[in-house]
């Protein structure tokens, strides 16, 4: 396949990345233990990418340097506005050894998309994906091979610029850190409960809700702390007109009884790759796939009536979870919990690992 086709960027000289090496790094054997049980999102590799912008001097500086703090300046526009991005993308290990990850250019895209909505310079789509190579070239040893396991590629992009006023910054830093990943469910996969967040927005119309930018995570944390009061493992967010829009981390995906699969569509949803992707395999098996508006009260009655069979979410994460319970302020709904969401799973996962055919093209080698 080529990388990316209709890309603008398409044929950009690469980069040349200054590599220091961590004299620090993890030995093998305390970074063994750390890959024998990684949890989430706590063990960093050695190493991290930077690249600086300014709006001088461009896209510059690209370094591969010891993973470890970053000094700014308290002044930093970051500290204050927010101005910043990120990218979440996962690295396997097949069984041959090799190292892949899955549609990079989606992920590089979205981070254009972000970018702009942000008001931050894009990095193209070329360097974006080079940067992950260069991280795998030096900390591809934290690539774990076990069973649902693998390497979380954190991509992120920030104002460093100091200075005080409220517009866009004039200097930017582009990071890629990288944190080995256990398998998010251990014993199985098991149906989650969704807490209905009432009290509380995501994103308005004409806001961030489209971009992978932090607000949009700090405002989930209040609801999603309400969720955990009411015994729940997540929240979902309606829009204006309560319309379900989707989890603080993952899109929802509806399966009617005549196989038609509908997920919610509308600007102020992050558009999830792995979404994308899970539709894609089901319009391969001849599901028939639609984008649209979905009301809370669609979901419920469907549910109710037997219309809606299967409600899942999906997620680089956690990949496709069921959801299992609705509940809201003053009701509960058990969800029909069918077999297609484990099976689109299973399908994903397998292409992800490298044990079935990637018939999309959707694979892309890091290493070597
Ligand atoms: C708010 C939100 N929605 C949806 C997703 C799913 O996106 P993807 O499948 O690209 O990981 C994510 C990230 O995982 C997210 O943070």
């Amino acid at each position: 396949m080529t990388l990316l086709e209709n890309d603008p960027d398409a044929g950009l000289a690469p980069l040349e990345f200054a590599v220091t090496r961590n004299l620090a790094a993890a030995a093998a054997a305390r970074r063994d233990e750390i890959l024998a049980n990684p949890g989430f999102g706590t063990h960093f590799t050695d190493h991290m990418v930077d690249i600086c912008w300014s709006v001088l001097g461009g896209w510059h500086r690209p370094r591969v340097q010891p993973y470890g703090p970053i000094t700014l300046d308290p002044a930093a526009a970051v500290l204050h506005y927010g101005q910043e991005i990120f990218e979440g993308i996962k690295a396997y290990r097949h069984a041959d050894g090799s190292v892949h990850t899955f549609r990079p250019d989606q992920n590089g895209r979205r981070l254009q998309r972000s970018a702009r909505r942000l008001a931050l310079p894009e990095l193209p789509v070329e360097w974006f994906v080079q940067s992950l190579r260069e991280l795998i070239a030096v900390d591809g040893a934290w690539v774990p091979s076990g069973a649902d396991q693998s390497l979380y590629l954190r991509p992120f992009m920030f104002a460093k610029e100091a200075f005080l006023g409220v517009r866009p910054a004039n200097k930017v830093a582009y990071y890629l850190i990288a944190s080995p990943a256990g398998a998010y469910f251990t014993g199985g996969v098991k149906p989650v409960s969704i807490w209905l967040s009432e009290d509380f927005a995501r994103a308005g119309k004409g806001g961030t809700g489209a971009a992978k930018t932090g607000g949009n995570y700090a405002s989930s944390l209040l609801p999603q702390a309400e969720a955990y009061e009411n015994e729940c493992d997540q929240v979902v967010f309606l829009d204006q007109d309560r319309n379900v829009e989707e989890l603080g981390g993952m899109n929802v995906v509806f399966v009617y009884k005549d196989g038609t699969i509908v997920t919610p569509q509308s600007d102020s949803i992050l558009e999830g790759i792995t979404r994308d992707s899970i539709l894609q395999l089901a319009r391969d098996r001849g599901h028939k796939v639609e984008g649209r508006a979905v009301s809370l009260d669609e979901w419920r009655q469907g549910v109710a009536s037997g219309d809606i069979v299967e409600v899942f979410a999906c997620g680089t994460a956690a990949v496709v979870t069921p959801i299992g319970v609705l509940k809201g302020r003053d009701f509960i709904d058990q969800q029909p919990v069918g077999e297609l969401a484990l099976s689109l799973r299973e399908e994903l996962t397998d292409i992800q690992y490298g044990r079935r055919e990637d018939k999309h093209g959707w694979l892309v080698r890091l290493d070597g």
